[in-house]
This record gives structure tokens, C-alpha cells and sequence, in this order.
């Protein structure tokens, strides 16, 4: 296919773009799910999208549970967790020793946050990359136990070697008691060179938190390689997993310092069963979680890694083209598989975090299309995604009428 191209969309308009061809499509894929196919799903990265097959497994699990609860409860859940955190791990490149099932990217950070024990003299380091509920979530502890909490400024240009020298010449040895750094960031949607910020920390003995929000089934590089103190993935995203299903992922020095924020009947089995067993609650999504991952292996895993990247690409190039963005100013993510791209707004536009979130509610009430927008460092940006259930012509439709929408105020 040849590198320029004149998509055609409905309406006869004529874009006259230049962008590297999109990817093949996963042929069937989008029946897969249960979208509404009269908007364009272009943000799978906020809250995932679960395969039909997925939620019928879990429909299956509702009905057992709701068929004899005493039984679902108390014959044999605690190994079926066991059973699926194992498999998960397992997916993951994790120790299954070392992982434990939670609910989401967030809970698991706040599970360690509250285990370390924080006292006024320590800080807790993060990048200004990071997550806005993360960064809540350590001012809180933060504010509860007289700690600081510092903020790293990292350029979104900074290459990996750029950025694992802001990391070393930030860390303070004696007073960071935690650095928390993402894998692949939601604002910048920017990979960040995390086994090497492990290796810099570890060299002082400094902790890391890998918030992998992003990883599971989106990236290669297996936990175990990362070599992280703690690291928090979600399922609920790129893994296909009903929503509610993460892992946090500990090393072994830590395990039994690990508390949960709830103490229900399985604390006193130690990590993981005490951070699992949250009392009465629907454990589903978990349990129905391999059924996600069934579904991206039976497309092939890799094939769609490649794809959404790549369509993602495509969906940057040809957005930032309508805006009048140049290839060279679109940031690019660092690694082959990121399924997120980011491009710059107007200036002026969703600078701050309430501006963002009209102008993303205007997109989908507008244009019948979802996508993210950000505020990061005093500027707005778009976030597109690539799924297996999009097609080329979503992006397209979305840069014709995207710079009109933005016109208008
Ligand atoms: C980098 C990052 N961290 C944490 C989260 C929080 O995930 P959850 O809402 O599942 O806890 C997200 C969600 O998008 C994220 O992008």
C-alpha cells in the first residue's frame, strides 16, 4: 500500500493527508463485543471493553452464585481465585507466589502506600507523568502520616536515558522511602523505561511501584523483568477482563509487610490470601478473567498488539493532520506495541482538568465519538486509542469534523 493516501469518508470529504497506511483488520473482531456501533470507541484505554464471551462467563458465575450463595461462597472460591491468579500470572510473566488478585490499578496502590509505614521525615517521589488518582492517593498518605510528597518534572521529549538521569538525580537516599513511576503513562501516553528506573533505585535501595495500569496485554516486557518491589496491572483494560480484575505484584521482601485495607477472614493466611478475601463481595470478574484472555489469544496475541499499535498510529497522524499539527511535534510512545497515542490540542483549549472533561463530553455528544482529552502542563490533548473493533474511517471521520467542533469554542 503506498505511504500517501486520500482517505474518502462519508460526506465526500477529501482528506489531503499523508499517513503511513493503517494496519489490516482483524477480520470479525468488533463482533467480538457488544460496542454501539453508532459511536467510535476511540478510548479503550480508560475503561477497557469486555468481549461477549467474557461477560457470559461471568453471567455464568452470577448465576451459580445466585443459584445456592452458601455454597458459591464456601466450597471451594478461595482455590478458585487461587486458581486464576495463577493463570494471570502466569500471562503476565509474574512470580504466582507473589501476586495477588485486587480490584483495580488504584486499590493496589493504596495497598502499598498504607503498608509502608510512612513517617514525617520521608517522601514519596512520582513524576509529573503520573496518574491523577495515584497522585491523590499519596498526597493523602501523605497528609495522614507528615510525609512529603515530591513531583519529578520529566520533558515529554526526554529520551529513556533522559529520563533515567532525572530519576537518579532526584532520588534522595534516606528520605525517598517510594518512587512511583508509571510503564506506560495515561496523559502522555509515553513508555517509560522501567526496569532501568528499577535498577537506578535499587542501587540505593530505594522501593519502586511500577503502575502498569496499561500493561496487561498491551506490552511485551514480563513483570519478572522488570524486577520491580511492587507492580499493579489491570486486566480490565487491554486483558479483556470484566471490570474489577488487577494484580499487584510483590517482591518477596516485601510480602508480609503487606497489609489490605480491609481485614476480613483470610488475614491471617498471609499475602495473598489476606489482600484477596475482601469479605462479601462479587468475585466474577475475577474468576471470568481467563475468559478475557481467551479471547486475545484466540486473535493472536501479538498480531494484536501490532494491529492496534499501529492502528493508533495511524489515528495520531491523521488527527494531528486536521489540527494542523506536524508529524515531528507528535509525541511518539517509545515502544512498538503502545496502543495510545497523544496529539496536541490549540492552544488555549482543555488546560485545565474541568476544561478537559467538557471538551471530551462535547466530542462524545458531537461527533458520536469517544475519546480522552487531557491537561497536562498547561495544554490540552487528545488521546486516541486502537482496538481490535476499530477501523481506519473512525479516525477519519473524527479529523473532518474534529477542527470545526474546536472552531466553535
Ligand atoms: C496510568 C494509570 N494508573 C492508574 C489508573 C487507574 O486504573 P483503575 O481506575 O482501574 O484503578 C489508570 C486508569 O486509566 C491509569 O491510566
Amino acid at each position: 500500500m503506498s505511504e500517501s493516501r486520500r482517505p474518502r469518508v462519508a460526506g465526500g470529504y477529501d482528506l489531503r493527508v499523508s499517513v503511513p497506511p493503517p494496519p489490516e483488520p482483524i477480520t470479525g473482531a468488533r463482533l467480538l463485543f457488544s460496542l454501539d456501533p453508532a459511536v467510535s470507541h476511540l478510548n479503550h484505554g480508560s475503561f477497557g471493553a469486555v468481549p461477549i464471551v467474557a461477560q457470559r462467563a461471568q453471567q455464568r458465575l452470577r448465576d451459580e452464585m445466585e443459584a445456592d450463595p452458601l455454597r458459591f461462597f464456601t466450597q471451594g472460591l478461595v482455590d478458585r481465585i487461587g486458581h486464576t491468579r495463577r493463570h494471570l500470572a502466569s500471562f503476565l510473566g509474574a512470580d504466582p507466589d507473589g501476586t495477588a488478585l485486587t480490584t483495580n490499578a488504584t486499590t493496589g496502590v493504596a495497598v502499598v502506600l498504607q503498608s509502608l509505614g510512612l513517617r514525617p521525615d520521608d517522601e514519596v517521589l512520582t513524576t509529573d507523568h503520573g496518574y491523577g488518582a495515584v497522585d491523590l492517593s499519596v498526597r493523602r498518605e501523605c497528609r495522614r502520616t507528615g510525609a512529603t510528597h515530591r513531583v519529578l518534572r520529566v520533558p515529554l521529549a526526554a529520551t529513556d536515558e533522559e529520563v533515567v538521569q532525572i530519576v537518579r538525580a532526584g532520588l534522595r537516599p534516606g528520605r525517598t522511602r517510594l518512587l512511583v513511576v508509571d510503564q506506560l503513562t495515561s496523559a502522555t501516553a509515553r513508555l517509560f523505561p522501567v526496569a532501568a528506573i528499577v535498577g537506578v533505585s535499587g542501587e540505593h535501595g530505594i522501593p519502586v511501584l511500577v503502575d502498569a495500569a496499561h500493561a496487561p496485554g498491551m506490552l511485551t516486557a514480563s513483570v519478572q523483568s522488570i524486577g520491580a518491589d511492587f507492580w499493579v496491572g489491570n486486566l480490565h483494560k487491554w486483558g479483556y477482563a470484566p471490570r474489577g480484575t488487577a494484580v499487584l505484584v510483590v517482591a518477596p521482601q516485601w510480602r508480609e509487610r503487606i497489609e489490605p485495607l480491609v481485614v476480613s477472614w483470610e488475614q491471617d493466611s498471609g499475602f495473598p490470601g489476606r489482600l484477596e478475601w475482601q469479605a462479601t463481595a462479587d468475585y466474577t470478574s475475577w474468576l471470568s478473567a481467563p475468559a478475557g484472555l481467551y479471547t486475545l489469544r484466540s486473535l493472536d496475541v501479538d498480531r494484536v498488539r501490532a494491529h492496534n499499535a499501529a492502528l493508533a498510529a495511524y489515528g495520531q497522524r491523521m488527527v494531528g493532520d486536521a489540527l494542523g499539527v506536524p508529524p515531528a511535534d507528535l509525541p511518539d510512545p517509545g515502544g512498538p506495541t503502545v496502543a495510545m497515542r497523544i496529539v496536541p490540542l490549540p492552544a488555549g483549549l482543555a488546560t485545565t482538568l474541568a476544561g478537559a472533561r467538557a471538551l471530551q463530553t462535547r466530542i462524545a455528544e458531537r461527533l458520536a465519538t469517544q475519546v480522552a482529552v487531557m491537561a497536562w502542563q498547561g495544554r490540552g490533548w487528545l488521546r486516541v486509542c486502537g482496538q481490535v473493533y476499530n477501523s481506519p474511517d473512525e479516525y477519519q471521520r473524527l479529523a473532518v469534523r474534529l477542527p470545526t467542533l474546536l472552531a466553535q469554542g
